[in-house]
């Protein structure tokens, strides 16, 4: 065996095949082994100009938001909080059951997100450069599964 530095279009077919199968067999998936994101990314507009912008991702009923800014001068007047909303407002739409985040230990953004009722699941010791970083979530009760979120 050699081990080589390939493209996804080559391992594409090989990679679906294979992980269908143990999808089935570990998780109990009757999807067709697809672990691809629906991914999307909010703007935060006042007159013509963006003043916040947001990314999120779902997967396997997981919503995960990251890259949350607000404009230096556009803090502290709710357009955090609208992000977050229209986050949890899509991810609920597409049947999430888990909402998801994680950000530096050590950030005033921990306080934000603890009003909006994210609690911390884990910390991440000596994560991204070197930091540490909590994983803070929400569940959202209520929510079964849909489709393969
Ligand atoms: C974190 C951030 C997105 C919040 O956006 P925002 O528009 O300023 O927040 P909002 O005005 O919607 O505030 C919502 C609530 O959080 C609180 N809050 C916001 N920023 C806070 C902070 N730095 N520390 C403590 N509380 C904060 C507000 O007081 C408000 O609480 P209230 O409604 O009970 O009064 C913004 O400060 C930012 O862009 N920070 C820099 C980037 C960053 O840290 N992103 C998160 C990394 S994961």
């Amino acid at each position: 065996v050699i081990i080589l530095e390939g493209t996804r279009e080559e391992i594409k077919d090989f990679r679906d095949a294979e992980w269908v199968v143990v999808d089935r067999e570990n998780l109990d998936l009757q999807i067709d082994g697809s672990w691809q994101p629906e991914q999307h990314v909010l703007k935060a507009v006042v007159d013509g100009e963006i003043v916040g912008v947001a990314e999120m991702r779902f997967l396997g009923g997981v919503a995960t938001l990251s890259d949350i800014i607000v404009g230096r001068d556009w803090r502290n007047r709710g357009i955090g909080r609208q992000l977050v909303a229209r986050f949890e407002a899509m991810a609920h739409d597409a049947g999430c059951h888990k909402l998801t985040l994680k950000t530096p230990a050590d950030s005033p953004a921990v306080d934000f997100y603890t009003r909006l009722g994210y609690r911390v699941e884990a910390r991440l010791h000596d994560h991204y450069f070197h930091r540490d970083f909590l994983q803070l979530s929400k569940s959202m009760p209520n929510q079964g599964r849909k489709g393969r979120q």
